[in-house]
């Protein structure tokens, strides 16, 4: 434990975030660093079960997922949107159109995430309410990979938007415009309820809420031509 870490600058700070906060967390830890250069960091990049098991085990200082799980007792905190949008490669059919009806899903050619994914849980309870049935040709426990496969032209995907922040507004890569889409989430930053945070988690912790203030992700999705996730 560090008593004062303006004095010593030094100690260790243990984060769990789900898969798509690697979008976005190393780079605020690059500028956390410059502020507490003697620290060192661990970062764990993981889907919601994993993360959820990392819980029990108290391996982490503080967690960052879109789902908090029920079952452990956390102090939560919302901090920056996670939207779930539909992806397709820019030449499919379905780019462009307004306002689709979420049975243009029916029978598309689809990539899962892999079982344990919390993408997976919110793309599997919209579908099984509305009785929408994908082709699910491919699980991939991966986003990168997914959107890899998406522009081979194995399928539609649902990603959360931040995966897409490095693709250009022309790029292989478009978001449909679906009803019931996008599926609204929330961040959450996290820790075990009743766990006594270290100086530097707690620095941590109002470093993410103030500098997740700063970052833009609302990009409109009209006619479904246009990321636009400027950075
Ligand atoms: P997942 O979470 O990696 O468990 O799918 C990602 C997300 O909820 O944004």
């Amino acid at each position: 434990k560090v008593a004062d870490i303006k004095g010593t600058r030094q100690g260790k700070l243990t984060l769990g975030v789900i898969t798509t906060a690697k979008y976005f967390v190393p780079r605020l830890l690059g500028a956390f660093c410059q502020q507490y250069p003697g620290i060192d960091i661990a970062l764990q990049v993981t889907n919601h079960q994993k993360l959820q098991e990392r819980m029990l085990n108290n391996e982490d200082d503080l967690y960052i997922l879109s789902q908090p799980p029920e079952e452990v007792e956390l102090c939560s905190q919302s901090f920056l949107e996670n939207p779930l949008v539909v992806v397709a490669r820019r030449d499919h059919p379905l780019v462009g159109q307004k306002n689709l009806p979420l049975e243009c899903l029916n029978q598309q050619p689809f990539i899962m995430r892999e079982s344990g994914s919390g993408t997976r849980q919110a793309v599997q309870k919209l579908f099984n309410l509305h009785d929408i049935k994908v082709k699910v040709r491919l699980e991939l426990g991966s986003n990168e990979a997914i959107k890899q496969a998406i522009s081979g032209g194995l399928g539609l995907s649902v990603l959360s938007k931040h995966t897409l922040i490095s693709e250009g507004e022309n790029g292989e890569l478009a978001i449909l415009d679906l009803e019931h889409f996008p599926i609204q989430r929330d961040w959450y930053v996290c820790y075990l309820a009743g766990k006594q945070l270290s100086v530097i988690a707690d620095a941590f912790l109002k470093y993410l809420l103030e500098a997740s203030q700063t970052i833009p992700i609302h990009a409109p999705l009209k006619n479904g031509h246009s990321l636009l996730m400027s950075h």
